[in-house]
Parts: structure tokens; sequence; C-alpha cells
């Protein structure tokens, strides 16, 4: 992936899980995020992010269930913060969600939304995803 605007994330081998189907997965959610990241560029945060933060939701739902499967299959010490740092995100996603239907959808809650959720994206890949790698591959994502 190439940077096409300042805030858009960029897909590096340091976000590399171990896993190859949940990169796959990792690579869409980024996908997702930058999708909200040109609707604040270009100032139409408030028209699409209603669709962006429902596919968002949904996939993010779909994604962590997998991957923790996939962490338990594979017998992963991260396994259980896993899943805890996932409930957490929900919690923080969720809030922002509310937060920014109540407020009929300003631009800055867009901006604080689409910050904190990338911020932790990254570190959460990087610091407990990533634990994958050394654990035994038994081809559960294949
Ligand atoms: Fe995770």
């Amino acid at each position: 992936m190439t940077p096409t605007s300042s805030l858009k994330l960029t897909w590096s081998s340091a976000l590399e899980s171990g896993d190859r189907a949940t990169d796959v997965q990792h690579k869409y959610l980024i996908e997702i995020i930058n999708e909200l990241a040109e609707a604040i560029e270009t100032g139409k945060a408030g028209q699409s992010i209603r669709k962006i933060l429902n596919l968002l939701k949904q996939y993010t739902d779909w994604h962590f269930c997998r991957e923790e499967l996939c962490m338990e299959r594979r017998q992963c010490p991260a396994a259980a913060a896993n899943k805890e740092a996932h409930k957490h995100f929900m919690r923080t996603f969720d809030a922002f969600a509310e937060e920014y239907k109540v407020s009929g959808g300003s631009e800055d809650i867009a901006m604080r939304m689409y910050k904190t959720l990338t911020d932790w994206l990254v570190m959460h890949i990087q610091k407990i995803d990533t634990n994958l790698a050394s654990c035994p591959d038994n081809g559960c994502s294949r």
C-alpha cells in the first residue's frame, strides 16, 4: 500500500502477525479505516461515516472472533489478553459510535475517533497479534 494522504495508514511488515489469513483481514480493516480517513480529509465524514462505521463494526466483530479462535487453536499464550483487548476496543468503538449518533456527526468526533481507532489498531497488532508468529502453526487459518 502506498500512502496517498497524511492521514491514511500504510501496511508494513512490522504489522505481520504470523498468520497469513489474519494479515489479509488486517489489511482489509486498514482499507476500511482509510475510507474514514478519506471522508475526513474531503470533508465528507458527516455524510459517509454511518456507512463506514457499520461496515467497520461488522467486519471487526467477525475478524476478532476468527482471530480469537485461531489463537486458541494455536495455543497462543496471548489468547486471553487478546480477547480482553478486543472487548475493550469494542466498548471504545461503541462509545464513539453513540457519541457520533447523538451529536449528529461532527467532523471533530470523526477525527478523534479516527485517531483513537488507528492508534489502538496499530499498537494492538504489533503488541498482541504478532504473538501468533511464535505459536505452532497448525494450519488453523488455511
Ligand atoms: Fe487481536
